[in-house]
This record gives C-alpha cells, sequence and structure tokens, in this order.
C-alpha cells in the first residue's frame, strides 16, 4: 500500500470510528476500505440491545462499498485498540476474501498509532473464496 493511500484510509478510518455504536463493549472500530477505483468506503461498529445482532465496522464498510458500486477491495484499514491493534475478527475476514484477493494489504493501527501490517492471505490462508464455486 503507498504511502498516501495509507495515510487517507487511516484517517477515515479514525473518523469513522468516532461514530461507532458500542455502548455495550465500549470498544469503538473504524474500518476504511480502498476500491478497484481508489474510492475509499468506510464504516464503524453497530452494536445492538440484543447482542448478536451487532455488526462489526469491516461488515458496514463492505455493504456501503458495495452499494456505491465498488466490485473488489484492495485495501484495508482498521482503526481500533489501545496499545495493541485490533484485527479483523474470523467472520469479518471470511466476508472481507468474498471482494478481497489474498494480495491485498490490511493494516491494523491502534488508537494511538502501535500498528500490525498483514494481507488477506496472511490473515485468512487456505480459504475459500468466490473462485471455489467458478
Ligand atoms: N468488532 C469489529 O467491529 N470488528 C472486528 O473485526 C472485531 C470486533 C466490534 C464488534 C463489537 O462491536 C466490538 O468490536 C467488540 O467485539
Amino acid at each position: 500500500m503507498d504511502d498516501a493511500l495509507r495515510t487517507r484510509l487511516t484517517a477515515a478510518a479514525a473518523a469513522v470510528r468516532q461514530h461507532a455504536h458500542a455502548p455495550y463493549s465500549g470498544f469503538a472500530v473504524g474500518a476504511a476500505l480502498a476500491d478497484e477505483t481508489g474510492r475509499i468506503h468506510v464504516g464503524c461498529n453497530v452494536e445492538n440491545a440484543a447482542y448478536p445482532q451487532g455488526l462489526c465496522a469491516e461488515a458496514v464498510a463492505l455493504g456501503v462499498l458495495v452499494a456505491a458500486g465498488g466490485k473488489a477491495v484492495t485495501a484495508v484499514t482498521l482503526v481500533a485498540g489501545q496499545g495493541r491493534p485490533a484485527t479483523p475478527c474470523g467472520g469479518c475476514r471470511q466476508k472481507l476474501r468474498e471482494f478481497a484477493a489474498d494480495s491485498v494489504p490490511v493494516h491494523c493501527r491502534s488508537v494511538d498509532g502501535v500498528a500490525l501490517d498483514s494481507t488477506m492471505g496472511a490473515l485468512l490462508p487456505l480459504s475459500f473464496g468466490p473462485e471455489a464455486l467458478a
């Protein structure tokens, strides 16, 4: 991921994190996704009094990307956690995999700036993706 895109994605994820609805966990998450045209799509977690109905930030951002006509995820940035960056949960790794190739960079950053860089393929090895059904 080039530095300019990383900066934009990090700023977008940090900004949308401020809108997280996380009254139950107190754990706010912001996600920013680049699509194949370079557009950035954002999402935050949206919790619910019926706990299992809550949405992860990545799922919200994916819905926004698809609704905007995006076809692929080319970079992922997550901003969450203090001292240790949060990485995408297992379910979100699979959700992201639907639109992201193994090579897609996943940049995780804590609120206080600790960074962890990975890729889709490293986070979800030997994954079951759309090509499996082609
Ligand atoms: N959360 C996300 O938004 N994304 C993840 O990948 C991990 C967890 C949210 C769900 C819940 O609102 C809060 O973080 C605590 O689990």
